[in-house]
């Protein structure tokens, strides 16, 4: 979704912007554009296209002078992708520009009225009648920008996270937020906006994240105020220490942020269950689990609520909470509960999964639920998003930054973390024995060093991409707690190589995929040992006499798949609830190298977004 970034200090404000663009760029954009202010000329460039485009067109272009300056990436939601769409804009006079992440619902009637007064309009977005709402106000009251920018959101239905400045105002920055996020970085006599704390990180450890409903206004020189945008309320707020560093935003030394951070799986995982999992002494510590036990003991079922790669993980959970705690879990596509008036009541706790802690669907269920009185749990990876703070408890996964669009260490830190859950109510429910408990954490512990394994097949993986890379179609199949792992699988390859993929329990494919089943079609089976292996087996035998082509991910040693699929990829062997997070890790590795083979934008793919802000 769309990222935003401004500055405004005592230095250059275009490199710290550019830069600021440029780690923002795996949220997912189609164009982009800066505004910059030296206090007499206002220097605006946009483009279609890239940060890289944006850069040569303005250095060709412009003077970058200016201490004062906002940055937008955008991702089309209203109006084309193209020059003109693309932010900032201005207002008619042409004294006020703005950014804005987000979509003004009611922004038809607005423009309506707008173009009764004699407004007129360049770009086909919501965000260009915005900052004419701003104006008309400003104009008609003799308003102060703040001011005006509080009554112009009053009147405005959706989402935003906006940064305005004024012609006439050199030295001030006007910024609020619904629904989308945005920082307020604070160094010395300086400010920095952003989406995320990613583009000012070398610049100050010191940020406001704005709440919903707030609105900030940035002077030069002077203390920040945040306001409450609806009852105009002064309130302090909360200035945090950040925890990122500059390495775990870079590539370091990988060709794409996807494969570093398939890589940091193991210790990804290994950072999220440290200080939880303590196996000599047979115990799980889970702060938010701890303080709420009477809660989750006496709840009725668990709904978990998600989107995309973080529903994967949600269904892989529905598995290991059955099957540990004994609980009855439901899993609902966060975009569907919100709007299909589902039956909730207070003995239900909601857990709510999302890396970003920002998509919008995921948000929305989370207040759908707390008004029906559940109790809501976050799985977040992003410490002090949206949804780690509308939640009423919650653990973060500690996966670190995730940059590649296509998640990957937060689907498998998701799974450790609803794991590390299961196993801590399956003990105080007594659903599990103290020896099998034990076992559990025993193996748990070892995922790590057998993640690092199933990479080594990383080489062998890349020859099966190789040969099966102007496939058309792929079909994904895997069973128990292994058939999310076959959705997650298919999710992967689409998204980044565009090739059509479906996943499916294996035993549904009788049902109907089997027709799809010729010499063209590539067949990745997960059948790993344990569970419902014979039955697996069977199923590939079904593919094979129909001339499929078999790529069984199996348990290291087997020799019965071997035989009939035509490659095999080993990974190490652990309990079958814990199989997801190893057979996942070929399955990544297999979509990264066909998507580069391809030529795919693998960090960027087309049409995606990192974090969804709107529904
Ligand atoms: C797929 C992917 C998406 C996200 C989904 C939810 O690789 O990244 O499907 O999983 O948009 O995002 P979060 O987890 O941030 O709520």
């Amino acid at each position: 979704m769309c990222g935003i970034v401004g500055y405004i200090g005592h230095r250059q404000a275009y490199p710290i912007i550019i830069k600021g663009l440029q780690r923002l760029e795996y949220r997912g954009y189609d164009s982009a554009g800066i505004a910059l202010y030296d206090g007499n000329t206002i220097k605006l460039s946009k483009t279609k296209g890239k940060v890289s485009d944006l850069k040569n067109k303005i250095e060709s272009e412009i003077s970058t002078e200016g201490t004062l300056g906002i940055g937008h990436t955008r991702w089309a939601t209203h109006g084309v992708p193209n020059d003109v769409n693309s932010h900032p804009h201005y207002s008619n006079s042409g004294d006020l520009v703005i950014i804005h992440n987000g979509i003004i619902e009611n922004y038809d009637s607005l423009k309506k009225e707008l173009i009764k007064r004699g407004y007129t309009f360049q770009s086909d977005t919501d965000t260009e009648v915005l900052i004419n709402l701003i104006e008309e106000i400003k104009k008609n009251d003799n308003l102060k920008l703040g001011k005006a920018v509080q009554l112009a959101l009053n009147q405005v239905v959706g989402a935003y996270a906006i940064a305005v400045f004024d012609k006439n105002k050199p030295n001030e920055i006007v910024v609020a937020k619904l629904g989308s996020p945005l920082a307020i970085g604070i160094g010395d006599d300086e400010f920095f906006i952003a989406s995320d704390a990613s583009p000012f990180i070398e610049y100050t450890k010191n940020a406001i994240y704005l709440e919903d409903e707030e609105m900030a206004i940035i002077r030069r020189g002077k203390k920040i105020k945040v306001r409450k945008i609806k009852n105009d309320i002064l309130v302090d707020p909360y200035i945090q220490e950040l925890q990122l560093n500059l390495e775990q935003i870079e590539k370091g030394g990988y060709d794409h942020f996807m494969l570093k951070e398939i890589y940091e799986q193991p210790s990804a995982i290994l950072d999220t269950f440290r200080g939880r999992l303590l196996s000599k002494e047979a115990i799980i510590k889970m702060s938010g689990v701890e303080d709420n036990m009477k809660k989750f003991l006496a709840a009725d079922r668990i709904i978990i609520v998600a989107c995309g790669t973080s529903w994967h993980a949600g269904l892989v959970a529905e598995y290991i909470f059955e099957d540990l705690a004994r609980i009855p879990v439901e899993v609902e596509y966060a975009s569907e509960f919100r709007y299909r008036n589902p039956v909730i009541t207070e003995k239900d706790i909601v857990i709510a999964i999302s890396q970003s802690g920002e998509t919008a669907d995921t948000l929305a269920a989370i207040k759908l639920a707390k008004s029906k009185g559940a109790f809501v749990f976050g799985v977040c990876n992003v410490v002090g998003s949206t949804i780690a703070r509308e939640t009423d408890a919650g653990a973060y996964t500690h996966a670190g930054p995730e940059i590649g669009v296509a998640s990957t260490k937060a689907f498998t830190t998701q799974i450790t973390v609803l794991t590390l859950i299961a196993l801590r109510l399956a003990r105080a429910k007594g659903t599990m024995s103290s020896s099998e408990f034990r076992h559990h954490l025993i193996e748990l512990e070892t995922i790590p060093s057998k993640v690092e394994e199933a990479l080594k097949s990383d080489a062998y993986v890349k020859t099966v991409a190789d040969i099966y890379k102007n496939s058309t179609n792929f079909l994904y199949l895997g069973r128990g707690f292994n058939f999310p792992v076959a959705l997650e699988g298919a999710l992967k390859l689409k998204e980044i190589s565009y090739i059509h993929a479906e996943g499916y329990p294996a035993a549904e494919m009788k049902h109907g995929p089997i027709a799809l089943i010729d010499e063209q079609m590539p067949v990745v089976v997960i059948a790993t040992k344990k569970g419902h292996y014979e039955k697996v087996v069977s199923n590939i035998q079904e593919i094979k006499s129909r001339k499929g082509r078999i790529i069984g991910i199996v348990t290291k040693g087997d020799t019965s798949v071997k035989e009939l699929a035509d490659y095999v990829i080993e990974v190490p062997e652990t309990l079958e609830c814990l199989t997801p997070l190893l057979t996942t890790i070929p399955l990544q590795l297999l979509s990264y190298h066909i998507a580069v083979m391809l030529d795919r934008n693998v960090d960027q793919p087309r049409n995606l977004a990192k974090s969804v802000t709107v529904e």
